[in-house]
């Protein structure tokens, strides 16, 4: 499988802080937010990942990661030209996609939790249709919210609806078969201009072929979206870290847990690092056997 990482978007509840750098771009505490969401998909076991930005800021994500290679990736990039919606990027992404399944993750989600791991491996192995997750939230008139009977079944999916049918929000991590694409191509604009991803999941509903995962408690899925979002990630970030003195999103640990690279390539990045806290947890880190 594939992944897609989306940071794009318009940046208009940050500024001024994303004036010139786009928003997955700001630290949450410790790190790059878009760190956060590369180390979900390579927790899912994905290796090849195209990452979407703007024009001005592409150039930036390919200074801070480049092929990927050092971390066992192979890393692509590619421009959105308008925030034209997360349906876009399966448009964008075709070639890169080439007719295989793909994961798509949104470069402000944050998520967090040992349950998770086993969720995105399976995920990561859907063979047809689409998989989304569902997260009870408290404010869900703010996400896409799906509906569900008491089988578990979707009964209906709506975009930031101002009187939601649930609490149960839909985070932007989303698994799907390669017809995504065509169904991504056939979208039309809705009212505020944009490719919806919550159409691309009322065409999978329709085929009868989206599934839903509801993470429980034990997963936090953070939200970046507004300066007050932001300052609680970081902290919770630096909550968990504290206590534990382990890391979350810490690419090149998870890099070589993962065994996408070896001890000696570990020892390499560590190698071209400035020494700060970030190089002494990795040098930690190479002393605990997984
Ligand atoms: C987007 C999606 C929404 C989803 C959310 C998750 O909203 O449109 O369905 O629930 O991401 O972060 P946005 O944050 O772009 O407003």
């Amino acid at each position: 499988m594939k992944g897609i990482i989306l940071a794009g978007g318009k940046g208009t509840r940050l500024f001024p802080s994303t004036k010139i750098i786009s928003k997955q771009l700001i630290p949450v505490y410790d790190k790059p937010m878009i760190y956060y969401p590369l180390s979900t998909l390579m927790e899912a076991g994905i290796r090849e990942i195209l990452i979407i930005s703007d024009e001005h800021n592409i150039v930036f994500y390919e200074e801070l990661f480049g092929d990927g290679k050092h971390l066992g990736l192979s890393l692509t990039y590619k421009v959105q030209k308008k925030p034209n919606g997360i349906a876009e990027a399966f448009i964008i992404g075709e070639d890169f996609i080439n007719g295989q399944n793909v994961a798509l993750i949104l470069g402000d989600n944050i998520f967090y939790g040992q349950e998770l791991l086993k969720t995105l491996e399976e995920a990561s192995e859907l063979e047809e249709g689409a998989l989304i997750f569902g997260y009870w939230v408290s404010n869900p008139e703010s996400y896409g919210v799906i509906e569900i009977d008491n089988k578990g079944n979707v009964v209906s999916i709506e975009e930031k609806p101002k009187k939601p049918k649930s609490n149960y929000a839909i985070p932007g991590l989303y698994f799907y078969d390669h017809t995504v694409v065509e169904i991504a191509k056939s979208l039309k604009q809705s009212k505020r201009g944009e490719l919806e991803i919550t159409d691309v999941h009322k065409a999978y509903l329709k085929k009868g072929k989206l599934k839903v995962k509801l993470l429980g408690r034990g997963v936090a899925w953070l939200d970046s979206g507004t300066h007050d979002n932001l300052v609680e990630a970081s902290m919770f970030i630096k909550t968990i870290e504290k206590r534990q003195g382990l890391k979350i999103g810490c690419i090149e640990e998870i890099a070589l847990k993962k065994d996408f690279i070896s001890k000696e390539d570990f020892k390499n990045i560590i190698k071209r690092m400035p020494e700060n806290s970030y190089t002494e947890y990795l040098k930690r880190i190479l002393k605990i056997s997984f």
